[in-house]
């Protein structure tokens, strides 16, 4: 989705600020801008719709300046084009605004506008912005730009830049996120910190409500009524290195060849082997209250979603708490009854979904405690959560979500072996879970080694049209993952179902050209799984499994080693991660930025 950074301090400031929106070109946009303060104090634009590389074609030779914010835009209001792209600016070319997110009533405030004399430029919802902070009579910058705010619903994460106004730029954060990078004499903004780790470690995350005025050795927070906010920079884990490719040809391939390692860190300094259980310092839930939690309601969108599902299954199992997940998207709309002894958990890899954080929000007005699973420290859900777990998988860049997911599901095994330990799980039932935590990193790696042999089944189904995934209880969210995984990297339709579900159907689609891929454990459903089988090959369809030994009615296995049955959905979706991308690798598609996906999706 959009991406915005900002500068201000004693460098030229336009490579920084191209460096910076090449750091967020994973997050997906169309168009690209930037403007500066230039020599004599005016602003100058340049914009581009495409690429960073063409935006930086377009910058001219002379184009000095120390202060400059800059964007990277993914298309709402108006399709991709030069003027569509951000910066916006008022009639005068005074006031420079960069915003990510979506002004709901920018109709309305263009109609008000026009009737007052405004001429607008572009067709976007931003562009509303700049001309109600330079029609501002207030005095400050400050004040011109939180009395603009207040005439805007919607969410929004902005930097303003004003020529009169010289030295400063401002910031202000609802609903999508601002990070400012705090350097020596310098000062960065940011909607992701990606594009700041290689300059400085030191961040402060904006709260919503929240503005900060950065000067280039000084900044300040405060809300947007203007009373002062306390800002304690924190340091980010993530070094500027784990942004880079690190020799893969693409992040997704990067990603899932760094599983093994994420998973040992999501792992580390949690387990005690003494009890036979782990310690999540940072749920914020005594013994006590996770006793008395009746139910759990899991709630994430897409890939994390999923992960919430298999989250939902091992809290079942080894919790015996009734738990589920649900799409936030959905959720939030339904006016769910919102129950005390329910524990709500809030999935999302980059903690800034807006669906996600919305519903957050929502349970929280109504009073329910709410735990995090989230990747990035610091950001929004992670926030405003009571309390949660972060999954430690390291900055994830492509588009697609691989090595976040599996570390999801162990933070979930890690919370379901918890809430077991202080409920009804058994000693022996404990230290088995634990043993087989402890064997993922290794079992990982051993996938991981059969590559080879699962890019020639992905050049053997890459000529599908349609593949129908299957998994029965555990194997099901396994299928459902995979099956995202496929459509949203090779393009090509892809359905999970539960394989019970088969003959009530589905199967009316099987025939020769559509193949199946089916999620077999060794676990207490293999009969059933392989009777599955059967009756895809009595109607001629192709089968590829997983499973933890050859299938007689498939034809093609991918064997993956043997863990405990609960602990199985972490390991047997990895494969197919590596499926999905060498299916995508031959048929050409852009892997980590596939058509029409933003890697976090900050608006409704
Ligand atoms: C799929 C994918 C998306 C995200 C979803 C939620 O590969 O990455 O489905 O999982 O948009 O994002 P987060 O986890 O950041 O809340």
């Amino acid at each position: 989705m959009c991406g915005i950074v900002g500068y201000i301090g004693k460098r030229d400031v336009a490579p920084l600020l191209l460096e910076g929106l090449q750091r967020l070109e994973y997050r997906g946009y169309d168009s690209a801008g930037v403007v500066i303060t230039g020599k004599s104090g005016e602003l100058r634009t340049v914009k581009a719709k495409g690429r960073v590389r063409e935006l930086e074609s377009r910058i001219p030779k002379r184009f000095a300046g120390t202060t400059g914010i800059a964007h990277t835009r993914w298309a709402t209001h108006g399709a991709p084009s030069d003027l569509n792209a951000h910066p916006h600016l008022d009639a005068d070319e005074k006031v420079a605004v960069v915003h990510n997110g979506i002004i709901d009533n920018a109709s309305e405030l263009r109609i008000r506008l026009s009737a007052e004399g405004v001429v607008f430029a572009s067709e976007t919802d931003t562009e509303v912005l700049a001309h109600l902070i330079a029609r501002s009579a207030a005095e400050t910058l400050e004040k011109k730009v939180s009395e603009a705010l207040r005439s805007v619903e919607g969410t929004y994460g902005i930097a303003v830049l004003h020529q009169d106004f010289p030295g400063r730029i401002v910031v202000a954060r609802n609903g999508s996120p601002v990070v400012l990078g705090i350097g020596e004499k310098e000062m960065f903004v940011a909607s992701d910190v990606a594009a700041l780790v290689a300059h400085t470690r030191q961040v402060v995350t904006l709260g919503d409500g929240e503005m900060a005025t950065l000067k280039a050795d000084d900044f300040r927070t405060y809300t947007t009524e203007g009373s002062q906010t306390t800002a304690t920079p924190t340091t980010v884990e993530w070094e500027a290195e784990s942004y880079d490719m690190g020799g893969h040809d693409t992040y997704m391939h990067k990603e899932v060849f760094e599983q093994a390692e994420a998973v040992d860190r999501v792992l580390r300094g949690r387990i005690d082997d003494r009890f036979a259980t782990v310690h999540l310092g940072g749920l914020n839930l005594d013994a006590r209250e996770a006793r008395s939690v009746r139910r759990i309601k899991i709630l994430g969108c897409g890939t994390s979603y999923h992960a919430g599902q298999i989250g939902a299954g091992l809290i079942e199992e080894l919790a015996r708490i009734p738990a589920d997940a649900e799409p936030a998207s959905e959720f939030r709309y339904r006016n769910p009854v919102v129950d005390p002894d329910t524990l709500y958990v809030a999935v999302s890899q980059s903690g800034e979904t807006y669906d996600v954080l919305a519903a957050v929000q929502e349970l929280k007005r109504k009073g329910a405690r709410v735990l995090g699973v989230v990747n990035v420290v610091g950001s929004a859900i992670a926030r405003e959560a009571d309390g949660g777990t972060y999954v430690h998988a390291g900055p994830e860049v492509c588009v697609v979500s691989t090595k976040c997911f599996t570390n999801t599901v162990v933070a979930f095994a890690l919370l379901a072996l918890h809430l077991g330990r202080v409920r009804d799980l058994s000693v022996t039932d404990g230290k088995r879970i634990i043993e087989g935590l402890r064997k993922l990193p290794a079992q990982i790696e051993e996938i991981l080694k059969t590559e080879p042999e699962i890019k020639q089944l992905a050049k053997a189904y890459a000529d599908a049209r349609s593949m129908l995934f299957i998994g029965r209880v555990r194997g099901y969210p396994v299928a459902r993952e995979a099956s995202l995984k496929l459509k949203e990297v090779s393009y090509i339709h892809a359905e999970a179902y539960p394989a019970s579900e088969l003959k009530h159907g589905p199967l009316a689609l099987i025939d020769p050209s559509m193949p199946t891929v089916a999620i077999v454990p060794d676990d207490d459903l293999l009969e059933k799984n392989r009777a599955a089988l059967e009756e895809i090959k009595a109607r001629s369809g192709r089968i590829l499994a997983v499973a933890h030994q050859e299938q007689e009615k498939a034809d093609h296995t991918i064997v993956v080693p043997k863990n405990e049955d609960e602990l199985d959905p972490i390991l047997m979706g990895i494969p197919l991660q590596l499926f999905a991308y060498h299916t995508a690798l031959a048929l050409g598609r852009d892997i980590d930025k596939p058509r029409n996906l933003a890697k976090s999706v900050t608006v409704e």
